[in-house]
């Protein structure tokens, strides 16, 4: 017999049945209907800290805020861990893992059966994207961490008015997910972040079914499944399907001196800086940058032929370490206050400390394993590299009043980027749609802290930073990419860019002081759109004069020498970059578009030239 804890809000049949037969299957104490109220998430967040897995913070320095610590076998998303559980396997292509659904879904029944004991299970209805709109929908997460309800209501809408718009009969998304750690009698957690391990985790994705099935982790994105696994990896199915665009990007609002508005949204691979760009106050005089979102656009056609982006998050799950009031301002005041912290150094004076926060750490801190840690004996980091903050999107001091917006808004210009110390060149922009679309295909960057499973510094083929987010075969999402480009004439397409903040310099320096200074490519991005200021051919593309880079103010830290080199054209390393493409091409079979094809054979007969 399942157990209600209160009453059940909807008359939904589907998703009653759907919930009573999960808590059959998990067996937790009983049944939690969230409402995504205020007082709701005080409560939960207040036994969170009874029960020791949270601890509050400093209510003058960070009011209404939490510090978490995770295991530290559960800090990241696993990509090894994460599966595209389709009917065939050449569906899911051959950058994702794959395991025959039937066969994973027996597998994790068998750990799904009884893995509640001893814990509630919550049931979250929410929204990815504005309530109501047509670009927007409904998923409804189960869960058995108090920890993933409160993340959920900052990071997504939840609550009754979602069920009003799921009606009786309407769709929605089913998200399983359990900590995999359930309770014998009498037992608790004692202030121990619950997970299981490794090999028993399972991120699945059934998109056949559009099913999220998640076992074993409570960390960000393996948790938090409106995220990636729903806005992305699921929705890149519906996408692709219904003839639309879901996209690991961000959106910002780009106003120049004369008030004039473009949207752009740009795609770079996890912690490769999409919440700096997003949120970035530009050095140059008059430019005004707002944010739309930090980390995922669904973008669909207008009846005008444009593509119209919104964010389907409502919070940011941004990366701590590096955020200073120096680098990005904006974050940190997201962060000042109602935010949930995650594997950041606690202070003696109870707030938060991470390294980059662009002072020194005061005192004695208590590290993300809850060790004490001190800057002088210290041989570890006292936050992990991929420690985050859970953001409100409404405490953005940039937020733009259009962020809700239910239509979106048209999209001027699409960015690519990754991290690259050398080779790309610090903006180019693609001759065409389908030159474009090559430019996202070969995405690629150094690998970062952000999964857990990578060894950091070395680089990889991301492709349209949807590496570890693509529900389907990445050749036919190319394909899906060049589809996309048939159906509107080409002035109304977004123009393709392709930029590099990360260049470096042969003893290692940042050669592009980036983050506010990112402003200045911008602002040539913007002049292109309108075809404002002219740009070069090239074999790699359409580049600027190095004269129309404005460097006003930062003449000495970016020499006109400096400026050359962002911008030069290393013809041996777009060789080798060549051959790199080939084989990362060659994954793809009889899938790989024919079009990509002819632009990586192109670009190598220009190099040739
Ligand atoms: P996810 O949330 O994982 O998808 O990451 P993200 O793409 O939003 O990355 P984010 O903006 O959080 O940046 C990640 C790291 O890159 C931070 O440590 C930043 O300080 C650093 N970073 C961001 N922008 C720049 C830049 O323009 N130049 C340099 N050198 N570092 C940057
Ligand atoms: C990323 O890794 O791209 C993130 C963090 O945005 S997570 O939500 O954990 O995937
Ligand atoms: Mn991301």
């Amino acid at each position: 017999m399942v157990k209600y804890l209160n009453e059940i809000p909807t008359k939904n049949e589907k998703l009653i049945k759907w919930v009573e037969n999960w808590a059959e299957i998990c067996k937790p104490t009983g049944v939690y209907w969230c409402d995504g109220s205020k007082a709701e998430y005080d409560r939960l967040c207040d036994e969170l800290v009874a029960s020791g897995l949270a601890t509050r913070l400093n209510s003058k320095k960070r009011p209404n805020s939490l510090l978490f610590r995770s295991d530290p076998s559960d800090v990241a998303r696993v990509e090894n861990r994460t599966y595209i559980a389709s009917e065939k396997q050449e569906d899911a292509g051959p950058t994702n893992n794959w395991i025959d659904p039937k066969e994973l879904k027996k597998t994790m029944l068998d750990l799904y059966s009884g893995c509640m004991a001893g814990r509630i299970m919550y049931v979250i209805p929410f929204s990815m994207g504005p309530i109501g709109s047509n670009i927007a929908k409904i998923g409804v997460e189960i869960t058995d961490s108090a920890y993933v309800v409160i993340n959920m209501e900052i990071m997504t809408r939840v609550g009754s008015k979602v069920l009003d718009v799921l009606g009786d009969k309407g769709e929605f998304v089913p998200c399983v997910h359990s900590v995999g750690k359930p309770l014998a009698e009498g037992e608790c957690d004692n202030g121990i972040w619950p997970c299981a391990p490794l090999d028993k985790k399972y991120i699945a994705h059934f998109p056949e079914t559009r099913e999220i099935w998640s076992f074993g982790s409570g960390y960000g994105g393996n948790a938090l499944l409106g995220k990636k696994c729903l806005a992305l990896r699921i929705a890149s199915v519906q996408a692709r399907d219904e003839g639309w665009l879901a996209e690991h990007m961000l959106i910002l609002k780009l106003t120049n001196p004369k008030g004039e508005v473009k949207y752009v949204t740009g795609a770079f691979p996890s912690a490769c800086g999409k919440t700096n760009l997003a949120m970035l106050i530009p050095t140059i005089p008059g430019w005004k940058v707002e944010t739309i979102g930090d980390d995922i656009a669904w973008m669909k056609f207008g009846k005008d032929g444009r593509l119209y982006a919104i964010n389907p998050e409502a919070g940011f799950f941004g990366v701590a370490p590096g955020t200073s009031r120096d680098s990005n301002p904006n974050a940190m005041d997201s962060c000042s206050k109602d935010t949930i912290f995650t594997n950041v150094a606690l202070t003696e004076d109870g707030d938060v400390w991470w390294e980059g926060i662009g002072y020194d750490a005061p005192g004695t801190l208590i590290d993300w394993k809850g060790n004490k840690w001190n800057k002088e004996t210290a041989t570890e980091k006292a936050a992990h590299p991929n420690a985050r903050f859970t953001a409100r999107a409404c405490n953005c001091p940039v937020i733009a009043s259009e962020w809700e917006d239910p239509a979106g808004v048209p999209i001027s210009a699409f960015l690519f980027g990754g991290r690259r110390p050398n080779t790309v060149p610090l903006v180019h922009q693609s001759t065409s749609w389908e030159h474009g679309v090559f430019l996202g295909s070969i995405v690629g960057s150094e690998v970062t802290a952000a999964a857990l499973d990578l060894k950091a510094g070395t680089v990889r083929r991301d492709p349209f930073a949807m590496l570890p987010f693509c529900g389907y075969h990445m050749g036919e999402y190319f394909q899906h990419w060049l589809d996309i480009g048939k159906k509107t004439p080409a002035d109304k397409l977004p123009k393709i860019f392709y930029v590099n903040w990360f260049r470096k310099t042969a003893d290692g320096k940042w050669l592009w002081p980036g983050f506010g200074e990112n402003s200045r490519v911008l602002e040539w991005i913007f002049n292109r759109c309108d075809n404002a200021v002219e740009a070069v051919e090239t074999p790699i593309g359409l580049m600027p004069k190095s004269s129309d880079i404005n460097r006003a103010g930062i003449e000495n830290e970016v020499t006109a020498a400096d400026m050359e080199e962002l911008l030069s054209i290393d013809i041996e390393g777009w060789k080798k970059e060549v051959e790199m493409i080939k084989t990362h091409y060659a994954r793809f079979g009889n899938k790989l578009p024919k079009a990509l094809e002819e632009q990586l054979a192109a670009l190598e007969a220009r190099l040739n030239k």
